[in-house]
């Protein structure tokens, strides 16, 4: 019989540009006896998230992978095998497994699961830290969303935007603006999801349509684009609004620690007595269990919904990664492996 092997997908160079196929490799490995402490868990789905291309340079915000080795990712599984009075076989957990198919950690790295409070895959979406919890905060603490003021999201189709709009709506937000690629998403985001307008700004002008249906300006701009559209937005900002830097997919592919293209029209905060203010979702740590607490609820009141788009297999990993960058998601994309 042949033992049962880890498929992992390592980085077999760093990407000049965009990455292509030749930048994954994938391998398989035979699985080491479990140490004292260790947990094996079998991997079900991973988040698939911007931030791993991030990693792929030398320098990275979050830790440059060296070449060869797995590449990161968030995940949950069941645990199959223990050496910790922590974790029992069949224990649904979560933590940063990388991308492959048996993850083997220390009991530390590992966070147990509630499946009565939703299925394991919602740690990753509503609940998860990449997602629910950094759309949560976004709005929250760093937008500070008030009643009757108007919102725009961008990527507003994609995971932390579709709940970044929701959340702006559950506080009391009277026009929330999402902009996404396409007029499907649009129309999902206005049919479903509550927004009030969404705006396609791969067929529309979008300084033109917000001038529209935002006439007298944007109050919280939730921005994880950056680049042109930052401009765009900024040029309409309202006295006292507040630019929340989520993040700023269309400037992920390259060495970010040389530089990104920055907004030109910055002196509008200065202008309008606006503030623009970033954050990573880890600065809100303290506050997360409460965080979480109100996500299961407005998740069991039906008030949050957030499309899950899921890819099949280890392989695809370099493919499906690519495609929260050609926009080939709507909401939480993941893979299961
Ligand atoms: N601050 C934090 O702690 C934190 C934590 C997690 C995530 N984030 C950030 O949140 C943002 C969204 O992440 P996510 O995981 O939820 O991904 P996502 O929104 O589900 O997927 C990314 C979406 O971005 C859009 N996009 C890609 N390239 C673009 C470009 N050049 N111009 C305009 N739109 C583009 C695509 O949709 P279209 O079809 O609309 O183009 C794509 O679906 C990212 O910027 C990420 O870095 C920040």
């Amino acid at each position: 019989m042949t033992a049962e092997l880890n498929r992992k997908v390592v980085l077999a160079k760093r990407p000049d540009g965009v990455p292509d196929e030749s930048c994954f490799r994938v391998e398989d490995e035979e699985l080491a006896p479990l140490e004292n402490g260790q947990v094996r868990i079998d991997v079900s789905h991973l988040s698939i998230d911007a931030f791993i291309r991030t990693t792929f340079e030398e320098v990275a915000y979050h830790g440059g992978a060296a070449v060869s080795a797995t590449i990161v990712a968030l995940g949950v599984g069941r645990v199959r095998e223990s050496r910790s009075d922590q974790f029992n076989p069949g224990d649904a957990v979560m933590a940063p497994f990388g991308a492959q198919t048996i993850a083997t950690l220390p009991d530390v790295m590992l966070q147990p699961i509630d499946e009565k409070r939703a299925p394991m895959t919602a740690s990753l979406g509503v609940l998860g830290m990449t997602t629910g919890l950094t759309a949560y905060f976004g709005i929250r603490e760093v937008g500070r969303v008030q009643p009757g003021e108007t919102v725009v999201v961008s990527a507003a189709a994609g995971a932390v935007g579709c709940l970044a709009g929701q959340i702006a709506k559950i506080d009391g937000a009277a026009r929330v603006i999402g902009i996404a690629g396409g007029a499907e998403k649009c129309a999902y985001l206005t049919k479903e999801l509550g927004f009030d307008a969404a705006i396609d700004y791969k067929g529309e002008d979008v300084d033109k349509r917000l001038r529209e249906l935002a006439p007298e300006g944007i109050d919280v701009y939730f921005d994880n684009v950056g680049g042109p559209m930052l401009d765009v937005v900024l040029d309409q900002i309202r006295e006292q609004a507040r630019v929340v830097i989520c993040g700023a997919i269309s400037q992920y592919h390259g060495d970010m620690s040389k530089g990104v293209r920055g907004p030109n029209l910055y002196l509008r905060l200065a202008e309008r007595h606006a503030r623009m203010e970033g954050f990573a979702v880890t600065h809100f740590g303290a506050q997360f269990e409460e965080a979480e607490a109100q996500l299961v609820e407005w998740l069991g009141a039906d008030s949050l919904k957030l499309p899950e788009q899921i890819e099949n297999g280890i392989e695809n990993f370099g493919a499906t990664l690519q495609m929260l960058f050609e926009g080939g998601n709507t909401g939480k994309l993941l893979l299961a492996v």
